[in-house]
């Protein structure tokens, strides 16, 4: 009798059991098979957001994590073919920083709001209202809006990033775009004062302090973990605030009996997958960005090699130095 190897699909299948019922399962073991064969054939590394479905983020990526740690993995990986399964901004990013690999993103229009909200010209006119100012870029930017930023922060390293570059320059104020709410967090956990722009993340904005009143009314003794794109008051409401990778750390070491997450659906399910033990409330908002990425498209891009990622050559040297002076911060 000949023992067959598990299948691609099954092996992940372990990781996805509770979260995932056999029967939905049944539709996506073909596509995980055969995106396991292509990266294989093509050298290519899967990239995946936290706020990918589980069958994504358990069942075809390499390399998961927040955005910092996406860029950062992006930079080290040795690859001919890089697919980003998340939006558009982060795959510019990874071009930045591994120009040499393709870079492909399975949807295209897997924008952000943020993103979205702001144009280099924008960047212009406040460095023209506000001289002298550094200007502080979270990573949900073009790589036009980075070009024109000294340097970019995400979540995770935000208030680290808004420190050190007002030691640096000597100054007590900065510019920090594009997310008003992220911005007013981080000022008032740094101490630093900050001018911003009135993008906002669409996800992240709809939550609203009475909506962790009834979390905590519903839900005696649950522990509320909550995502900086949310607004202050939210935050304020909060137990602990964080990037997505932050979240999970604190999930991981806390593994507190009862949590809610205040972000993005697909956190909440890919932890619960990762940490059994914790009964987790999910008070989802949905990314339709995020959720444009599936396991076919992902499929199709790597079969067609569509949807490559390029930039002009003169934005990305400028883009690149801001990401670089970021990840120099550490
Ligand atoms: P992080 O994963 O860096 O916390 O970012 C959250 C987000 O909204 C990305 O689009
Ligand atoms: Fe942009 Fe918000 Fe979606 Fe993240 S969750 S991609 S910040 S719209």
């Amino acid at each position: 009798m000949t023992v067959l190897d598990p299948r691609p699909s099954d092996l992940a299948y372990e990781r996805v059991a509770d979260v995932i019922p056999p029967v939905e399962w049944a539709g996506f073991a073909d596509d995980v098979d055969a995106i396991h064969a292509l990266k294989a054939e093509r050298h290519t590394v899967v990239l995946a957001h936290n706020y990918q479905t589980p069958e994504i983020f358990h069942g075809v990526a390499d390399i998961v994590g927040d955005s910092l740690a996406l860029a950062r993995r992006a930079q080290e990986v040795d690859a001919e073919v890089i697919v980003v399964a998340g939006v558009h901004f982060m795959a510019e990013t990874a071009k930045l920083l591994n120009p040499g690999a393709t870079v492909l993103v399975p949807d295209p229009l897997a924008g952000c709001s943020l993103a979205e909200s702001i144009t280099a010209d924008d960047v212009r006119a406040l460095k023209a209202a506000h001289p002298g100012l550094p200007v502080v870029t979270y990573v949900n930017t073009s790589a036009a809006v980075k070009a024109e930023s000294d340097v970019c922060c995400t979540s995770g390293n935000a208030v680290a990033v808004l420190r050190h570059v007002t030691r640096e320059w000597g100054v007590e104020r900065a510019i920090m775009i594009p997310d008003e709410y992220l911005a007013a967090n981080i000022s008032a956990e740094s101490g630093i004062e900050v001018v911003t722009h009135p993008g906002r993340c669409e996800v992240h904005e709809r939550f609203t302090p009475a909506d962790i009143a009834q979390i905590r009314e519903d839900h005696e003794g649950v522990v509320v973990i909550t995502h900086p794109e949310c607004p202050p008051e939210v935050v304020a409401a909060s137990d602990f605030a964080g990037s997505t990778a932050q979240m999970q750390a604190f999930v991981e070491r806390e593994q507190p009996a009862r949590l809610a997450l205040i972000t993005e659906c697909s956190m909440s399910d890919n932890l619960a997958a990762m940490n059994p033990g914790v009964d987790m409330i999910r008070p989802c908002n949905m990314c339709p960005h995020m959720k444009r990425n599936t396991l076919a498209k992902i499929r199709r891009s790597l079969e067609t090699m569509i949807h490559e990622v390029t930039l002009d050559a003169t934005t990305a040297e400028r883009a690149r130095l801001a990401v670089d002076r970021m990840l120099a911060i550490g």
